[in-house]
């Protein structure tokens, strides 16, 4: 089929090339953007007298009939067309007539191409920002749920110190408090305009760029043409949002799989998100925590393949450029889905309370606290640390821990031992007294809850 740009080259490509050069097969689905993007450029051809009034009205009519055809179904999309844009312009033209090849006056497929993304994009970013939100509130609840279930924290991934379920759990929250600020921050630089920049070079059309922009909901425009169509950092920043987004979702995962595992039996996945073993009968498998954290290699990958296509390109548009769609569009599906299964996974996971306590019992994790026992009645922390560390190794050799030891082999270490000493390092007590900022303690923990409500309820 003679192309649109048939002209300088008779239009008849080799068939292999033309379905290289293709791009129809992943870019329809920014159709609903190409066509609204169309709507204002026509309206605003209109509007400077560039075209007749009448015309755009009808050519808004035109394309908001594609439109509707194209979201009911009565109208496929050919795949034969080059892209998306093409083939709305050769439908409009086919329904109108000569009119229809008035739309790409002072336009080029370079800014349509970059505003379609950027309007697709924008909208993903919402909806993942939500999806977000929602496991956050999710995560939030949880820790609500389970705020005062003493675990053992880690360090090394040794058991270090006694945390509150609660508190680990609203770590998690703070990361995801910081992708939906991340997230907004990147919608931010992504909400600009690029139409009107044309192939490259701006117009001699007085069109009014302002006008396009505000009618498509962008908050200014790209301040300069060359940029504005070969700039493709606002995917970028996208997807290194998505990418942190994943990886704390993956570290998370992590955690689940390890929590499930027989060593630890912190939590307890719900039947309906886990899997079992064509050959093993005991076994529940966490499949959809591993999933996830497989997945957050894929979106890194789009993430270093955008980065590389980029990498090289002389100003302004290059063809290289159509390859930066669909890694978007899979890490787009990819974190979308995932969110989603996290959230219901999360949402119905069960703690164990007996198991995180008996992890917490062992292992010593109230040495510090035996330490700072001592430096809280005038003993030096370094020599203190020496006397609690002196009293481990004595119960490892001894079998038994630190709670058991009587009160003479404590005294045998130290005169500043009392009867108080068992109180200072029973676990609750570990936990409850963390009361600085940002701290294990309840009080720490509600106060965490509180301010992770607060943030999520103000957009
Ligand atoms: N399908 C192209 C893309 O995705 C549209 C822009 C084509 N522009 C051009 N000068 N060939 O990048």
């Amino acid at each position: 089929m003679a192309k649109m740009w048939a002209g300088r080259t008779d239009g008849a490509v080799n068939v292999l090339a033309d379905d290289f050069n293709s791009s129809i097969h992943f870019d329809s689905r920014m159709f609903e953007e190409d066509i609204k993007g169309s709507m204002a450029h026509a309206a605003m051809l209109g509007a400077q007298g560039i075209i007749e009034k009448d015309e755009a009205d009808r050519l808004i009519e035109g394309l908001s009939s594609i439109l509707s055809d194209l979201s009911s179904g009565a109208l496929a999309f050919d795949m034969t067309a080059e892209d998306i844009h093409m083939f709305v312009e050769q439908v409009l033209t086919e329904r109108l007539g000569d009119l229809g090849k008035k739309l790409h006056t002072a336009r080029s497929r370079n800014d349509q191409v970059a505003l379609d993304f950027r309007m697709y994009l924008r909208r993903a970013l919402d909806e993942i920002r939500a999806l977000t939100k929602k496991l956050c509130a999710t995560v939030t609840e949880k820790a609500e749920e389970y705020a005062d279930l003493i675990m053992p924290g880690y360090t090394h991934l040794q058991r270090a110190q006694p945390i509150l379920f609660g508190h680990h759990l609203m770590a998690y929250a703070m990361m995801l408090l910081r992708d939906i600020d991340r997230l907004a921050d990147c919608r931010r630089r992504m909400n600009v305009s690029p139409i009107g920049c044309c192939a490259l070079a701006g117009t001699t059309y007085r069109t009014d760029r302002y006008f396009e922009a505000e009618k498509l909901g962008f908050d200014g425009i790209c301040l300069n043409s060359l940029d504005g169509v070969s700039d493709r950092d606002f995917a970028l920043e996208m997807l290194s949002a998505l990418s942190v987004l994943m990886m704390h979702l993956s570290r998370f995962s992590e955690e689940i799989i390890l929590w499930c595992s027989w060593e630890f039996k912190f939590v307890e996945l719900s039947d309906s998100f886990t899997t079992g073993s064509s050959i093993m009968p005991q076994k529940k498998n966490p499949d959809m925590a591993e999933l996830v954290r497989g997945k957050t290699g894929r979106v890194y990958g789009d993430l270093m393949a955008l980065l590389t296509t980029m990498k090289g390109l002389p100003l302004a548009y290059n063809k290289d450029m159509q390859e930066d769609k669909e890694g978007v569009f899979d890490a787009i599906d990819t974190v979308t889905m995932c969110l989603k299964v996290f959230d219901g996974m999360v949402a119905t996971m069960k703690a164990n309370k007996e198991n995180m306590l008996r992890a917490a019992q062992k292992g010593f994790i109230n040495a510090t606290d035996l330490a700072d026992y001592l430096v809280k009645k005038g003993m030096p922390f370094r020599t203190a640390y020496k006397i609690s560390g002196g009293l481990v190794a004595k119960c490892i050799r001894e079998n038994t821990v630190l709670e058991e030891l009587p009160l003479g082999a404590f005294r045998a270490e130290s005169e500043l031992f009392e009867e108080s000493v068992y109180e200072a390092i029973s676990l609750r007590t570990c936990v409850e007294t963390r009361i600085s900022e940002g701290g294990t303690s309840l009080a720490s923990v509600k106060k965490q809850i509180e301010y992770a409500k607060n943030c999520l309820q103000m957009n």
